[in-house]
């Protein structure tokens, strides 16, 4: 495809962009989410993050609060970068036994363990901590170091059943996970390595070791590595690998998957310290465009959090992600058609809408070869077009719009996730759009930068006949005219 990038003219991160429950900073860079923890009633959600500029640089941990994972509040910057090292990405956990000491049984300390990037290149496992919510933190320093480059992102768990902390992170170019051990957090011995294995055409970043139960209620250990490049249609992208964990090594039983066939998912971790579900989020963005989007006052948003479990599937274990269920209760019901059918070449409004806010649920059911689509238009453009091509056994995401960089535009391709009977959760949140198809077996995510206006999602249909059963549409309470 050829761009004539002078007729494109919609900046990225114009003020009409910012989401209104996807977290955005109110200025300058951000990429990974790093020590996600629930705690107290308080989601924290720690983010790599520049706080002198819109492109990356200076990486520090900034810090946001909310209560319900999707209204966040922004505070000062947690730990900020010194005469020693930049502060790369890594996790929180609470010791709640007060295993490191650093705080006392009562007042158990949080505990940030990330990857000090050394200006000689060299990365080290650090340590800080906090005994007042995560408002101060005093850094302890370094606890793990290889003395080598390309090693870093920690992910800390607590693993009962083996009494000790176990730590996930990467020897990047190796393409490699390296498990190490502790008792107090202090002082890592290493376990076992991991690859290379699965995708391998980048560096691997970002790793998580999780247990997962599936719908039949067992459990599962799930490896998350991302990669950049080498994702699915360029720059980043995020496979796992399902398998089992001794509280030494982790072997893989399946392939690697992809976890999302859009191109902005990348370095989801999980909330530490949410009992009764596990929680992940990830920044939307694409390390193959993500510094060309540096011209406004912020840059970079991260996806809605969601709620990930397994399921059983004919192409075995699908780690499967849904929006969390607080998303339920805050926008309001929107009027829309119920019902319509539609015949070759023929196309609807299924909604018009003052912004790009929407939360909607739609069901499918086509005849065998049906062709048939989703298509946005903002201001009379046409901003992305979601399609299912049953002959070709594809379902492809396009993306246009106005915005020109190298990667951003073209067709997104994944496997269809089923024939005649369809289900598709779509979220608009102003330049975040997150299709959950299939009940969250299948997600595409992908940032989109539309014109300013009003906007109109279609159904078409190419060929063969569609029946579109609209099961709900929320969105945010327009303001009235005056
Ligand atoms: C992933 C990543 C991490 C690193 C951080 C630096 O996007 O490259 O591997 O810790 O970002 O900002």
């Amino acid at each position: 495809m050829t761009h004539d990038p002078v007729t494109l003219t919609v900046q990225p991160y114009a003020p009409h962009h910012r989401p209104l429950l996807h977290f955005a900073p109110a200025k300058n860079w951000i990429n990974d989410p790093n020590g996600l923890i629930f705690l107290n009633g308080e989601y924290h959600l720690f983010f790599q993050h520049n706080p002198h500029g819109t492109d990356w640089g200076h990486m520090s941990w900034g810090h946001a609060v909310s209560k319900d994972l999707l209204h966040w509040e922004e505070l000062p910057v947690a730990l900020e970068e010194d005469d020693q090292a930049m502060i790369f990405s890594g996790c929180c956990v609470l010791d709640a036994e007060n295993t490191s000491g650093l705080g006392t049984p009562l007042h158990p300390p949080l505990i940030a363990l990330y990857t000090g990037h050394h200006r000689n290149e060299i990365q080290s496992q650090q340590l800080a901590y906090s005994l007042d919510q995560g408002r101060t933190w005093t850094k302890y320093g370094i606890v793990l170091t290889e003395n080598i480059p390309d090693f870093r992102d920690p992910k800390v768990f607590w693993h009962p059943e083996t009494q000790q902390w176990v730590m996930a992170l990467v020897l990047a170019s190796e393409h490699q996970v390296v498990l190490y051990g502790s008792a107090d957090l202090l002082s890592w011995h290493k376990l076992s390595t991991f690859g290379p294995a699965g995708h391998t055409g980048g560096i691997w970043e970002v790793p998580e070791l999780l247990r997962l139960s599936d719908d039949s209620g067992q459990e599962h250990w799930v490896l998350k590595v991302d990669l950049n490049p080498g994702g699915p249609h360029g720059g980043s992208g995020c496979q796992y690998f399902v398998g089992h964990f001794d509280g030494q090594a982790f072997a893989a039983t399946q392939e690697a998957k992809w976890l999302d066939h859009g191109k902005d998912f990348y370095a989801a971790i999980t909330f530490a310290n949410t009992a009764d579900r596990t929680v992940w989020l990830a920044w939307m963005n694409n390390w193959q465009y993500a510094r060309d989007h540096i011209h406004s006052t912020y840059s970079g948003h991260m996806s809605l959090p969601r709620e990930i479990h397994l399921e059983q599937t004919e192409s075995g274990l699908v780690l499967v992600q849904r929006p969390v269920r607080e998303l339920d209760g805050v926008w309001s019901q929107l009027q829309t058609l119920q019902q319509v059918q539609l015949n070759a070449l023929d196309q609807v409004e299924l909604l018009h809408l003052p912004a790009a806010a929407l939360d909607a649920q739609l069901s499918f059911s086509a005849t065998p070869h049906s062709v048939y689509g989703l298509s946005l238009h903002c201001d009379g453009q046409l901003e992305w077009t979601l399609e299912f091509q049953p002959d070709q056994e594809t379902t492809v995401l396009t993306r246009r719009g106005q915005v020109w960089q190298e990667g951003f535009q073209g067709k997104h391709a994944a496997p269809l996730a089923a024939k005649g009977l369809l289900d598709v959760r779509l979220i608009l949140d102003h330049s975040a759009l997150e299709v959950f198809v299939d009940s969250g077996k299948q997600v595409f995510t992908e940032a989109f930068f539309p014109a300013e206006g009003l906007v109109s999602l279609f159904l078409y249909v190419k060929s063969g006949s569609v029946k579109c059963q609209i099961e709900g549409a929320r969105g945010p309470a327009v303001k009235p005219e005056t």
